[in-house]
């Protein structure tokens, strides 16, 4: 029976546990650049014992940042910035990942811990969102998108290639396309927020056309030997769930059979009239449910933090991994710790590197 710290293949990727870093925005670059503290972050929660660490969501274009402060892929310059933080993750005996999006409505934010609203038109730092249509979030992040042309769709998609492209190149194993949480590519799933009425709205079919379109353009440059995931919105929890997970299932279905490979269950954030249940472990009977609909290997995250619960989501068959977002970097050391708790043989040398292990191996 799998369980948390049973090594994991995926096509070419061989992770040495299931716990995942999950994708986490720092919020802390100039121009998309990775800096000091990027390298930092990485390479210590590298160091903690994770199997895979997926790099934060790092947009595809400049109007595709949440914040100013987002991590790019648009240019040379922050591929060349990025390539220690890849290098390092390898070095720490994990899988490096990477999420590519674009945050479509919800672009233009302040920074979370200054406002997380959207800045206002003409102040700096602040550019006009763009999405499938010019319908506003709402609430905190009330700025509405200039509707998206089909051109505009185009570039997208190519700046996703070109993105993966450079991904590819530096060598990163495992690549996450961002489809979740409110962002551009949820915004196209979702009546909420796509109300075309060409090839791209309207019919379940055509809401999921953009995402579709974008894993099929993606998975052929994208090497066959290295895992292709997507993070999904597959619930709302607004009342519709039912269908909307009818409709998250028929498009991952169908881009399993374009080539995906793996699939992250999350939510849809993409309206505020949303009512999550949040509690520990709240998402993983869902993740359970879409693993078993759709027959892709997957994991989830959200309030997750136990050793022994992580444990049994691998051994209930509920997840393949288990993704860890705040309890990491409460602890970058979880995976240690876990170890121990569950009493995982040489639990030190199993999840740290050399200086580490060689001394916490004694040491009680
Ligand atoms: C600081 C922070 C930044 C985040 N940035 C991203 C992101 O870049 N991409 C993404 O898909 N989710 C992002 N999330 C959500 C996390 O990946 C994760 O799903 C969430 O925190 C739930 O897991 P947890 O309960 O273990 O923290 C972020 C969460 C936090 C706390």
């Amino acid at each position: 029976m799998p369980h948390l710290f049973e090594p994991y293949t995926l096509q070419g990727a061989t992770l040495r546990n299931r716990i995942v870093v999950s994708p986490m925005c720092q919020y802390m670059a100039q121009d998309g650049l990775v800096n000091d503290w990027h390298r930092a972050h990485y390479a210590s929660l590298a160091r903690g014992g994770a199997g895979l660490v997926i790099v934060e969501a790092t947009a595809v274009s400049p109007e595709g940042r949440i914040t100013w402060g987002d991590l790019g892929l648009w240019n040379d310059a922050q591929a060349a910035a990025l390539q220690p933080v890849v290098d390092s993750i390898r070095q720490a005996g994990a899988v490096p990942g990477i999420q590519i999006g674009h945050a479509g409505r919800k672009a233009s934010a302040n920074r979370p811990w200054e406002g997380d609203d959207h800045l206002p038109e003409g102040v700096p730092n602040s550019w006009t969102p763009i999405a499938p249509s010019p319908l506003a979030f709402g609430g905190d992040l009330p700025r509405v998108p200039r509707e998206m042309s089909l051109e505009d769709i185009a570039r997208v998609q190519a700046d996703t290639v070109a993105a993966a492209v450079r991904a590819r190149e530096l060598g990163v194993g495992w690549l996450e396309l961002h489809m979740a949480h409110g962002y551009l590519a949820q915004n196209f799933f979702s009546p909420h927020s796509n109300q075309r009425t060409d090839a791209y709205g309207g019919s379940a079919a055509n809401r999921a056309r953009f995402l579709f379109e974008t894993l099929a353009a993606v998975r052929k440059v994208w090497p066959q030997d290295r895992p292709l995931a997507v993070r999904l919105g597959v619930v709302e929890f607004d009342g519709k769930d039912e269908a909307m997970l009818d409709e998250a299932i028929g498009l991952l279905q169908r881009m399993k059979r374009e080539g995906l490979d793996f699939v992250d269950v999350s939510i849809g954030f993409n309206t505020p009239k949303a009512r999550i249940p949040w509690g520990p472990n709240f998402m993983a009977g869902t993740a359970q449910q879409v693993r078993r609909a759709t027959g892709l290997p997957g994991t989830t995250s959200w309030y997750i933090s136990k050793p022994d619960e992580a444990d049994a989501l691998v051994r209930e068959d509920k997840v393949d991994l288990v993704t860890l977002g705040r309890p990491l970097l409460a602890d970058p050391h979880w995976p240690y710790r876990a170890a121990k708790e569950l009493g995982v043989e040489n639990a030190a040398w199993a999840t740290l590197p050399a200086p580490y292990a060689h001394w916490l191996a004694r040491y009680r």
